[in-house]
């Protein structure tokens, strides 16, 4: 392994209109196969090697020799991520949202941190505590326990899951954000 434990490589590759034509379990499929290819590619970038993607009975990702990895799918892109660290990505489509969601995301606390504007703030929150809850492998079930308790800039943000702080950082691309918990020192995107 080469990837210094402070690096992170996410990848993020757009869904042809081929694969967006299809439907259910064949777009699932598809969908998955091509965030395992951003997850590869996001391999070669940091020098890590995975050659299998096992996961838990539970649908959680499992390390395989220390890598951790995090997959992202979406009707129009999907994401990769291999760590040396427990990692979690995540990405969406920014959208109008009904004032229901906005709540189930976060409580007033959490929305002063950006100054009530929660339309434009809705996709950071979202997307970030999915990143933390799959770096945890609790998925939907953790979210009352994770929680938005600073926001640094456009871009940082920190999380706390039960006692445990983590660190988010946020891309911006073309209608979309991607998120990624990065106690690493760098993070390097890639879209292709
Ligand atoms: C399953 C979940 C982890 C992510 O779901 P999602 O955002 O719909 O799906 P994504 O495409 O971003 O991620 C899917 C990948 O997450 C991974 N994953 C699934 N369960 C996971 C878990 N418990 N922990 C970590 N990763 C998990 C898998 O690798 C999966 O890809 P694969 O099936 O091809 O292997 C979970 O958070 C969920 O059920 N979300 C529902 C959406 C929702 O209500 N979000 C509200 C956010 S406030």
């Amino acid at each position: 392994m080469t990837q210094a434990a402070n690096q992170l490589f996410p990848v993020i590759l757009p869904v042809s209109d081929t694969d967006k034509r299809l439907n259910g379990r064949d777009k699932v499929k598809a969908l998955s196969r091509l965030a395992r290819s951003a997850l590869m590619k996001s391999c070669e970038k940091s020098g890590l090697h995975l050659e299998a993607f096992p996961k838990s009975e539970k649908g959680v990702p499992l390390p395989v020799g220390g890598v951790h990895w995090s997959l992202t799918h979406k009707s129009d892109m999907v994401g990769g991520v291999a760590s040396l660290l427990p990692v979690g990505m995540d990405l969406e489509t920014i959208r109008p949202v009904n004032d229901a969601l906005l709540a189930k995301v976060a409580d007033d606390d959490e929305w002063q941190l950006v100054g009530g504007d929660q339309q434009k703030a809705f996709f950071r929150f979202w997307t970030a505590k999915e990143a933390v809850l799959k770096a945890v492998g609790k998925g939907m079930v953790g979210l009352s326990r994770c929680r938005v308790v600073a926001v640094v800039d456009d871009t940082r943000m920190t999380l706390t899951y039960d006692e445990t702080r983590w660190p988010v950082t946020h891309f911006w691309f073309d209608g979309h954000v991607a998120a990624l918990t990065a106690p690493q020192v760098s993070v390097s995107w890639t879209l292709f």
